[in-house]
């Protein structure tokens, strides 16, 4: 199988691709990225000079170059993960959201059905289900409620794409994953963050009281359910992924700190993200029913191998944690203190 995975030098993808060559999931690897400030070839240094893999620096919102690659390439399958992850940037600044994530989707479906590419993995969000109250939980099925310009754009790109196989029968599954953690994640989401400030000695920045809930999916689980999706999932069905672990966010907190042997007193309380969501809380009853698939990693054993890898890595962190990252800190966490 000749595969094309968009967004390959991000947290996720960059995984993707490391496993797929790895475990021989895939033949060739095309990684078609713009290289954004998320994007980071040092993610991939791992695979050295293999064959099976080759680099395509485009934007998924040009037309003609991701048309031009699709033509020349013939891939049997799209797995796409290309995006503006952030919701806190989404927030300072909705614009190259919305066009990267619905627009750049648009584009690689158009490319994907004039060039009759057989499979189509479409990577989102159990953020398009919106907050949910306890005791439910999402299931496919769930009215999209998204509230953020990021889980709105991810929404629209889901719609979108199983359009596509509705009515073009383009090949296309959706997955909607909880929140990863992992190696290789960018230090402004909570438990990269989190980590590199405690190992800093900096203030924790826990947003409003804390008690917002996430349930938490280890970046290689994740993986190996995008990739049974892939082999099994069925075409215009949408399978969600969880980790069947959901923790207050304080809690995450507290744990990082007891992982790296720093005291409480690093905790700031600041000022809450504008219309942040509660709680997400989803089933896999539907992936593992159909593929078997089942998260393996306890939150235990990745938050310490996590750590290990943040802890072991202060070079890669300290590259990504200079320029670009310092302007967007500096934005979204100056005035903040409550
Ligand atoms: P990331 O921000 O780490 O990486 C995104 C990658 O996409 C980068 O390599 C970047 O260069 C590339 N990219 C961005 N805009 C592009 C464009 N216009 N053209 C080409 N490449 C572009 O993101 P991530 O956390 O790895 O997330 C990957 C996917 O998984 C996203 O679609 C996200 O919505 C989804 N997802 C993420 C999580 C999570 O917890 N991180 C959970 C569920 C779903
Ligand atoms: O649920 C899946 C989603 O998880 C993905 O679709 C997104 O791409 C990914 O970024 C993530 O979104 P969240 O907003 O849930 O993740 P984030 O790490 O930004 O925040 C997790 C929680 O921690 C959230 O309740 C906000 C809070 N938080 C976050 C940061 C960065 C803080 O309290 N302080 C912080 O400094």
């Amino acid at each position: 199988m000749k595969i094309i995975v968009t967004g390959g030098a991000g947290f996720i993808g960059s995984c993707f691709v490391r496993m797929a060559l790895r475990e021989r999931w895939a033949e060739h690897v095309i990684n078609l990225d713009k290289l954004t400030y998320a994007g980071n070839p040092d993610n991939l240094r791992a695979i050295g000079e293999d064959a099976r893999y080759r680099f395509a620096q485009i934007d998924i919102c040009d037309s003609e170059a991701v048309g031009r690659l699709f033509e020349a390439e013939s891939p049997d399958a799209i797995i796409h993960f290309a995006a503006e992850s952030h919701v806190d940037r989404s927030i300072h600044s909705p614009a190259p959201v919305i066009q990267t994530n619905f627009n750049g989707t648009f584009t690689l479906l158009e490319a994907a059905r004039r060039n009759r590419i057989a499979r189509f993995v479409h990577v989102s969000t159990d953020e398009v289900y919106g907050s949910i109250e306890p005791p439910h939980e999402a299931d496919e099925n769930f009215p999209l409620r998204a509230s953020s310009p990021y889980s709105a754009s991810k929404a629209g790109s889901d719609l979108l794409a199983l359009s596509y196989y509705t009515t073009y029968k383009l090949n296309v599954s959706v997955t909607r994953a909880s929140n990863n953690y992992g190696p290789y994640q960018f230090p402004e989401k909570l438990i990269p963050l989190m980590i590199s400030n405690a190992l800093e000695d900096k203030p924790l920045p826990v947003y409003g009281d804390g008690q917002q809930i996430r349930d938490w999916l280890y970046v290689e689980d994740h993986c190996r359910a995008i990739q049974s999706v892939l082999e099994k999932g069925r075409p215009g069905e949408v399978y969600n992924v969880g980790g069947n672990r959901s923790l207050p966010n304080l809690e995450v907190v507290e744990r990082i700190l007891q992982a790296t042997g720093k005291p409480e007193s690093l905790i700031t309380r600041v000022t809450d993200r504008p219309g942040h969501d509660r709680r997400y809380a989803l089933t896999n009853a539907k992936l593992t029913r159909e593929t078997g698939w089942e998260p393996k990693v306890s939150f235990e054993q990745g938050l310490l191998a996590t750590v290990d890898w943040y802890r072991n890595n202060h070079s890669w962190v300290q590259r990504v944690k200079s320029g670009e990252y310092r302007r967007f800190y500096e934005l979204n966490y100056a005035n903040r203190s409550e």
